[in-house]
């Protein structure tokens, strides 16, 4: 048995299979990870991304977060690792995909039941009244936006370092992670607390974990039972091309 066979059983055999994704999956949709070669932050410095930094300089960081997030990825599609996660959703054999990405991909390529733990780019939210409205409506040529409702500052939709992770997507991360008995980790160093601490959560529990990756990550020695060392489009094609010699 090969190990996209040996992954494909531990799927197809599942009864609560879920995904736990990060960067890596969506670069090849042309966006590049935070970390690695290329990536974001050996060219913009993460502190932008820190919230004291966006209360202090709210011009500049707005300016920074439109001109990566939204001119430069605001136009990215789902690539085939995100359509195979949709597949496997409708076929029944995934129940939900945690991701800490905030491209909106996951959405975008079809799953229904993705929690967004560092939230989604899709929105701006209002720092005083909560009110949220998609990015769409903000004209990025007079930032920073204000609420239509309260005048108050809007921010993107997405955790900023130094923020609390939004209570749904924690609260159904963690139980989606205990309930899971097989976890699919894709594209992600494991790098960032609390997200990178679900699969290990998952592992002390039983949880059979399978990881895709190019390069080993904080988990494949420490928790992964089965990896793939490979890109996450072939690797998931390959996988799906393994479990539909199962079922
Ligand atoms: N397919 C699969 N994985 C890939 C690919 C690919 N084509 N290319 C790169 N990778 C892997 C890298 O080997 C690396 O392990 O994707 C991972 C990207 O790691 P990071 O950039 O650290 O992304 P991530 O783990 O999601 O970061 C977590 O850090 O900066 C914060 O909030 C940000 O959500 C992010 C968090």
């Amino acid at each position: 048995m090969n190990i996209y066979q040996e992954a494909a059983k531990q799927i197809v055999d599942s009864h609560y299979c879920v995904a736990f994704t990060g960067a890596g999956i969506s670069v090849e949709s042309g966006i590049p990870p935070f970390r690695g070669r290329n990536g974001l932050w050996n060219k913009y410095d993460p502190k932008t991304f820190e919230i004291e930094y966006f209360l202090q300089d709210t011009a500049r960081a707005w300016e920074i977060i439109r001109d990566i997030f939204y001119d430069l990825f605001g136009h990215v599609l789902p690539n085939t690792a995100h359509y195979a996660l949709a597949e496997m959703e409708q076929r029944g054999l995934l129940k939900s995909v945690i991701t800490q990405n905030i491209d909106n991909l996951h959405k975008d390529a079809g799953n229904t039941d993705v929690y967004e733990f560092h939230g989604s780019l899709k929105q701006i939210i209002c720092m005083n009244c909560g009110q949220k409205v998609n990015v769409a409506q903000v004209d990025m040529n007079h930032l920073p936006p204000t609420c239509f409702t309260c005048g108050g500052l809007m921010k993107p939709d997405v955790v900023f370092f130094g923020e609390a992770i939004p209570q749904y997507a924690a609260s159904k991360s963690i139980d989606a992670s205990q309930k899971a008995d097989c976890m699919i980790l894709i594209g992600t160093t494991g790098t960032v607390a609390p997200a990178n601490t679900l699969p290990s959560r998952a592992k002390a529990g039983g949880t059979t974990i399978i990881e895709i990756n190019p390069d080993p990550s904080e988990y494949t020695d420490r928790i992964t039972d089965i990896f793939i060392q490979d890109n996450a489009t072939r690797a998931m094609e390959h996988l799906m091309e393994a479990i539909d010699e199962l079922i």
